[in-house]
């Protein structure tokens, strides 16, 4: 176990990689999907079971923590790896994105931002230093710069502006981590959807030297083909020898056009959330399980998956259990579902060492079907 954050590429396909990002809690296989335990968990899961998925990292949030059940709690508690019982690494994201879709409830200036709990309305503030600080107190292994991300669409002045403030955070959450070996720090890029904007942001990011780099600022709105826009050129701003970390994306086809574009690493909710919304991503594309199609379908969600909800359980049975607002649902669901979406990171990270990523993307958008499945 090596006691320094590092990052090796092994193979490469085009644009994409696949490597290894070493840390003090273990090794993650890149490109890696991170399941997202907002308040401590991956909801529906246990830790063994979201690591019987695959999955090598979580991604936990300052913001959620910090007001329940609060950060210096869980540091009592041995920090958030002790408290939530997963030892595998953890990234925790730093808040300013959390805080801006509080939309009115939250005031921003130079300083930071100051906002109202959405759990009882009692004001806080987050600042680039006391996010700092959290994500220290929560002993997570991957800290994030703290930054602003504008929805879109917005003026490009606007976006300009801001992107600007987040790279003076970034500077100022930088000298407020100081030197802790073994825990790593990820500067994280903004700029909207202009291309000029993205390059001053990489050059302010790599000018202060950050363990790894986020493009943060996609998924807000713009629609798929922006985001592959920005995509086609981003992350060749940034330093081939660090990881890339595209931030909240997304659906299974976001992902594979992420990763041949060259990221390393995403999280998104949508596979732990839909699967307690009855919503089941497969191979062969989605299906709704509260569909009345089911309620007589003695078949797996499908029939080459070997998650638990698919060994054992018909269509019929889930459909069943969702209609009858039974907890099961939600877990067999998202079990399914998170392992669903770490073979596929399998998948792609096997056909980027052998070379044959194109095809192995040919072959993916091949078996899915058009509508519910
Ligand atoms: N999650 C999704 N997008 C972003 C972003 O731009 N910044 C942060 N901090 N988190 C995100
Ligand atoms: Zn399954």
């Amino acid at each position: 176990m090596s006691d320094r954050f590092s990052f090796a590429v092994n193979a490469r396909d085009g644009q994409a990689r696949t490597g290894v990002l070493q840390t003090m809690r273990g090794d993650i296989r890149t490109p890696a999907f991170m399941p997202v335990g907002t308040a401590a968990t991956v909801k529906a899961m246990l830790p063994e079971s979201v690591r019987e998925t695959g999955a090598d990292i979580l991604l936990g949030n300052t913001y959620h923590l910090m007001l329940r059940p609060g950060a210096e709690r869980i540091a009592r508690f041995g920090g958030l790896h002790d408290f939530m019982n997963w030892q595998h690494p953890i990234l925790t994201d730093s808040g300013g994105f959390q805080v801006m879709s509080l939309g009115p409830l939250r005031k921003l200036t130079e300083e930071g931002v100051t906002f109202a709990s959405h759990i009882d309305g009692s004001r806080h503030e987050l600042t680039p230093e006391r996010s700092m600080e959290i994500q220290r107190l929560l002993g997570s292994d991957i800290v994030m710069a703290f930054d602003e991300c504008p929805a879109l669409p917005a003026t490009e002045e606007s976006v300009a502006d801001s992107m600007r403030r987040s790279m003076r955070w970034a500077q100022r959450s930088r000298d407020a981590f100081g030197d802790r070996p073994g825990h790593a720090l990820f500067g994280i890029m903004q700029g909207g959807v202009t291309r000029e904007l993205r390059e001053e942001s990489a050059q302010a990011l790599t000018g202060i030297g950050f363990d790894g780099y986020a493009i943060g600022g996609l998924a807000v709105g713009e629609g798929q083909e922006a985001m592959f826009g920005v995509l086609d050129y981003a992350p060749g701003l940034l330093p081939q020898d660090k990881p890339r970390y595209l931030m909240g994306v997304g659906k299974p086809d976001d992902i594979v056009g992420a990763v041949q574009r060259g990221v390393d690493m995403m999280d998104c909710v949508l596979p732990s959330r839909s699967g307690r919304t009855g919503q089941a991503w497969t191979r062969r594309g989605q299906l709704n399980i509260k569909n009345a199609r089911h309620q007589d379908d003695p078949r797996p969600l499908d029939e080459d998956c070997t998650c638990p909800a698919c060994r054992s359980y018909s269509r019929a049975y889930l459909h069943h259990v969702f209609r009858a607002g039974e907890m099961i649902s939600g877990m067999l669901l998202t079990w399914h579902n998170l392992h669903y979406y770490q073979d596929l990171m399998g998948g792609l990270r096997d056909a980027i060492s052998q070379g044959r990523l194109n095809d192995f993307i040919a072959d993916f958008h091949a078996m899915r079907a058009g509508g519910d499945i």
